[in-house]
């Protein structure tokens, strides 16, 4: 296999996530649709909370006022519109594999850059001054690849972003990693494993050592928290606000995948609160 081989979640097993239903995500997520764990702050609602993140990383990466960023995996461009609209940022640009989120951005950001394309694919023409990347990386490499294979994917990522960046600019990354301090019994393997089939086909989440030595002699890792509570508590949130709109949801998108995102939403309730995952926030500098 080739550094460069697309060895990530394919478009289709991303769509298979993210295509389900504009009109369902945006019955239990906050009004931005950002679909990350949150930054829970004193007396905080789930919106306050998604905007104390956004605005948490735009900070790490040194993003705000700066001529050019790039999102990695910018969903629903939450990130990319609080970028240009509260930071004056010039341009921000993002990535994404889903067709219906790139359709969403279009009609309601259009201060904003989207593309329907994968990292491996992205050529820009001009370096950026930051990067972002928040709930994109567990796509990165698919299940069952070895830890080297998964390294080198990694890798790969941290090599182009050192070469769309300037030494010294950031990037800002957030992702799930593996609890692997942790012991798991049946029933949370169980969970998991349903979650990689069902919900999330074709993606494995890094352990957080991965993504340290990936980054190595490119990257400088500047801070870095493990907030799993936040990431429980945001479930619990999505799953309340599922609940509470049980019925349009299952007119929208079937009783089944209801049943399915509720067994998901409270199994990662339960999991990030005993450490079975954990949720990493990172600032890196190129070096
Ligand atoms: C969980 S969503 C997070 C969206 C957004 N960052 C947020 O916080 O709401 C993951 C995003 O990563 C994107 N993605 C997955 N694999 C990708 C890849 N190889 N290249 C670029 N984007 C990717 C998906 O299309 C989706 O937009």
């Amino acid at each position: 296999m080739t550094a460069s081989a697309n060895v990530g979640a394919t478009a289709e097993a991303i769509r298979h996530h993210y295509d389900v239903s504009n009109d369902f995500y945006a019955l239990w997520l906050d009004p931005s649709l950002t679909y990350t764990c949150a930054l829970w702050g004193e007396g905080d609602t789930l919106e306050d909370a998604q905007y104390r993140k956004l605005d948490y990383l735009i900070e790490g990466a040194g993003a705000s006022g700066a001529a050019r960023v790039l999102d990695v995996g910018c969903g629903w461009g939450s990130m990319l519109n609080r970028l240009v609209d509260t930071h004056g940022v010039g341009r921000a640009v993002g990535l994404t594999l889903s067709d219906s989120q790139a359709e969403w951005v279009r009609e309601r950001y259009p201060k904003v850059e989207i593309s329907v394309e994968g990292w491996l694919d992205h050529e820009p023409t001009e370096p950026y001054d930051a990067i972002v990347s928040i709930g994109a990386f567990e796509h990165f490499a698919r299940t069952g690849l070895s830890r080297s294979e998964r390294i080198a994917t990694y890798r790969d990522f941290f090599t182009r972003c050192r070469s769309w960046l300037p030494k010294g600019g950031r990037i800002a990354l957030q992702t799930n990693i593996k609890g692997n301090n942790v012991v798991m019994d049946k029933r949370t393997v169980r969970d998991l494993m349903f979650i990689i089939e069902t919900i999330f086909p074709e993606s494995e989440i890094p352990a957080l050592s991965e993504v340290v030595e990936s980054s190595e002699k490119l990257f400088d890792i500047v801070t870095m928290r493990n907030d799993p509570d936040h990431y429980s508590r945001t479930c619990q949130e999505w799953l309340d606000r599922l609940r509470a709109n049980r019925s349009l949801a299952v007119e929208y998108t079937g009783e089944q995948n209801v049943v399915n995102y509720e067994r998901y939403l409270g199994a990662c309730v339960e999991h990030f609160r005993n450490r079975h995952l954990g949720l990493a926030r990172l600032v890196l500098e190129a070096v």
